[in-house]
């Protein structure tokens, strides 16, 4: 797929800035077009409804966790023709993040890599961001611990974060992946997970009696660590009673790559994450069986990588790295044909 003649040249403009700084300049400009009332008359919303743990998505397109951190810019995020998104990683307390500069693009081979480390302005600022937006469409709301929360304490940070955005909430994403915060990942190894998951199952359970409604949990993994230990990790994750799975986040590994870039440290996204996430979509989908619901996410830079997602099993699949080197023409394009 190419990107249209005006986002190629968007593109190149947003290209000659930092990454970090395109990406605010990104949003920016989709605010503008937000209020302007601009962005509907370019990026229709494609109705094509699918029920994804008992809520219903316009369109099985959604925006991955990462790209509006702290709920700033969701009115307008919706506005591109998403079935939902998903806004976050938000913690407890606001946190830096890790030191700029932190973002990299690598556009040979049409991706990213970044170790932002969880930058954002914490949990109250979103639910203040959750109150006044107009939540025309599904929001989830992603999840993690702050960076100076020692691992056994991790769960007093989620369950802070599920209390504080559950009314709000369409679904919650517990993120145990990200490969920025020291240790997060061993929150996947069965008995820690284990001890996280019953934590805060606890909570919803609670929650859903305290607001009356019920929010379904889903938790995303890594793509690296041997495919063993992830499908146990999901069938734990399920049988603890989480409604679905995320597949996957960024990986570490810098197979097939050949830029300088390549040596920067963090989490890779995008085309050279594709084939990986795709693996793991299509392994999951056979140990969990067909009722258990799953996004996609990781690589999906076009249509096709989209349907291959689809016919591996996914129900949704989610954008990031592609929406920055495609622009948002990829939502729709994807929504019509999946
Ligand atoms: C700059 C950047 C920041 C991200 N931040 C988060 C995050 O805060 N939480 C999270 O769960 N995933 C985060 N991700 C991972 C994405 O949500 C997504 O899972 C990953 O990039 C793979 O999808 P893609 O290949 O379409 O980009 C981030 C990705 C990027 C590129």
């Amino acid at each position: 797929m190419t990107a249209s003649i005006p986002y190629q040249l968007l593109r190149k403009l947003l290209f000659q800035f930092p990454p970090e700084t395109a990406h605010k300049l990104a949003l920016k400009l989709l605010k503008l077009g937000y209020y302007s009332k601009i962005n509907p008359l370019f990026y229709k919303k494609v109705h094509k409804p699918i029920n994804l743990f008992n809520i219903t998505l316009d369109n099985p397109v959604g925006l991955a966790a990462g790209y509006d951190k702290n709920g700033d810019y969701i009115d307008a995020l919706l506005s591109l023709g998403f079935g939902f998104i998903e806004i976050g990683t938000i913690t407890p307390k606001p946190q830096a993040g890790n030191p700029k500069p932190r973002l990299f693009r690598l556009p040979k081979h049409h991706a990213l890599i970044n170790r932002m480390g969880f930058n954002n302005l914490g949990v109250d600022h979103m639910v203040k961001r959750l109150k006044s937006c107009q939540h025309q469409g599904i929001i989830g709301i992603n999840i993690g611990k702050n960076a100076t929360t020692p691992l056994e304490k991790a769960s007093d940070d989620y369950i802070q974060c599920c209390q504080q955005v559950y009314a709000w909430a369409d679904y919650i994403t517990i993120n145990i992946s990200s490969p920025n915060t020291k240790g997060l990942r061993e929150l996947q190894q069965t008995e820690k997970l284990t001890c996280l998951l019953q934590a805060i199952i606890a909570s919803k359970t609670q929650l859903t009696e305290q607001y009356n409604k019920k929010v379904p949990f889903v938790v995303k993994l890594s793509p690296d660590g041997e495919l063993k230990t992830l499908l146990t990790s999901a069938e734990t994750a399920i049988k603890l009673g989480i409604d679905g799975i995320i597949a996957t986040n960024t990986t570490v590994s810098r197979m097939g790559l050949s830029v300088p870039e390549q040596l920067q440290q963090g989490g890779l996204s995008g085309q050279a994450l594709a084939e990986k996430s795709l693996n793991i979509v299509g392994q999951l989908r056979q140990t969990l069986g067909n009722e258990i619901p799953i996004i996609a996410s990781g690589g999906m830079m076009d249509v096709e990588q989209a349907l291959a997602m689809r016919d591996a099993g996914a129900n949704a699949v989610q954008v990031y790295t592609g929406l920055v080197y495609q622009g948002p023409q990829l939502i729709r394009e994807i929504a019509e044909r999946f």
